[in-house]
Formats: C-alpha cells, sequence, structure tokens
C-alpha cells in the first residue's frame, strides 16, 4: 500500500476511534464525533472549534451556517475546499438544552485538551505545509498558549516550539454573530486575513498535474468550439 493510501486508511480508523472517545464527558452526549475531512498531503490543515449542531446529526466538519461562510470565503478566494484539511480543535459539539434547542457552549481547556491527542495525529497523518486556526480555540490548541486574535490575526505565525506556521483569523461564526453594519466590513477583513495563505495554496496548485479532462466534457468543449 503507498503511504498515501495507509495515510488514508489510518485517518479513517481515526475517525472510528474518536466515536468511541470518552476521555472527556462531551462524547457520552453527541451521537457521533465529527472528524477531519480533506486529503492526505493538503497543503493547509484548517482548523475549528468544535462541531456545531448540524454537524453534530451530518457527521462532517464545517456544513453548517459556519461552514456556508467558510466555503463562501474560499470560492472567492479561488481555492479549492476539496484540496484543504478541515476539522476542529475538538471533535464531540459542546451544548446546553434550551427546550428542545442544543445551544452551543464554548468547549473548555479541559476538553481541548483531552482532543489534542487527535488532532496532532491528524497534523503527523495529514502532514500540512501551514494552518490555518479559526478562532481563539482553535489558536490556542495550534500554537500551545493563549492568543488574542484580533491582536494577531492575519499574519504567518512560526510556532518556535513546534515549527508550526499558523495563519489566525476569526471564526466564521463570529462574523455570523456580528453587528450587521459591520458585516461587509467583517467579511472584507476576513478575507483579507484568509488571502495571506493564498500564495501556498496557488504554489500547491501549480506543482498537480492538470486533470484529464473525462471524455464527455472534452466532447462538450469541441462541439462549443465548433457552433
Ligand atoms: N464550527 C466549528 O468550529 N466547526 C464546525 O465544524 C462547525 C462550526
Amino acid at each position: 500500500m503507498s503511504h498515501r493510501n495507509e495515510a488514508t486508511a489510518a485517518l479513517k480508523a481515526l475517525s472510528v476511534a474518536t466515536d468511541a472517545c470518552r476521555e472527556c464527558p462531551l462524547g457520552a452526549h453527541a451521537p457521533q464525533s465529527v472528524f477531519g475531512e480533506g486529503p492526505v498531503g493538503a497543503v493547509l490543515m484548517v482548523v475549528g472549534e468544535q462541531p456545531g449542531d448540524k454537524e453534530d446529526l451530518v457527521g462532517r466538519p464545517f456544513v453548517g451556517p459556519a461552514g456556508k461562510l467558510f466555503d463562501r470565503a474560499v470560492a472567492e478566494l479561488g481555492w479549492s475546499r476539496d484540496k484543504l484539511y478541515v476539522t476542529n480543535a475538538v471533535k464531540h459539539f459542546k451544548y446546553e438544552l434550551r427546550g428542545k434547542r442544543r445551544i452551543h457552549k464554548t468547549p473548555g481547556q479541559r476538553e481541548a485538551e483531552a482532543c489534542h491527542h487527535w488532532l496532532e495525529s491528524e497534523m503527523e497523518l495529514v502532514q500540512p505545509q501551514a494552518f490555518i486556526a479559526l478562532g481563539a480555540t482553535a489558536a490556542r490548541t495550534l500554537l500551545g498558549r493563549p492568543v488574542a486574535v484580533m491582536k494577531e490575526r492575519g499574519q504567518w505565525i512560526e510556532d518556535a516550539a513546534t515549527g508550526r506556521r499558523v495563519l489566525v483569523t476569526l471564526h466564521p461564526s463570529a462574523l455570523l454573530r456580528g453587528d450587521p453594519a459591520q458585516r461587509e466590513a467583517a467579511w472584507e477583513a476576513w478575507l483579507k486575513d484568509l488571502s495571506v495563505a493564498s500564495s501556498l495554496v496557488k504554489k500547491a496548485a501549480a506543482k498537480r498535474p492538470a486533470p484529464r479532462p473525462a471524455a464527455g466534457h472534452a466532447r462538450r468543449r469541441v462541439r462549443m468550439v465548433m457552433e
């Protein structure tokens, strides 16, 4: 088996193992864990905080409202989400019940620390060139210290201890919750932060061989040229 296939199989096994994780109390209340998603060798690993309500039900990261906003940013930047590895610092949804609604609760340090080894294993297997930390929980997990997101956002931070390059920015939920009058400016500032990673993404894309068009696709192009 190639290294890539072995690492992909190991990620799958880890994902199954996180379902059964009870190293903190969160797993007992969630239908499933939400593990990372994306290819081994992805140039960037994007780390969020924890799955939200939708992610917890679907079992995939960033598929709810925050994920939709992230997808919009990815499209705007000309990146492709399926080339990124997207994951969270904490693999189970922390919430409190209000009536029937499950309201997000920020994970505590204890939960983030209990989950940390899963993320370390993902990093080892995926081997990204750099990281994007979405929000304070992810930034703290990746840099091993409390991070003032508004002060340190939008620049590469090199972690001396691990050699990791981390770009810190706001969590997309912060934009969704923000003052509607400031929404446009907040969106532009967020895109500007994320765009710091664009040269890395584009360099990696340029190295990959161009995908061969499918036969049907090629035929369609020929017909268009002839029309
Ligand atoms: N927020 C996160 O941090 N991660 C998700 O997967 C969804 C929302």
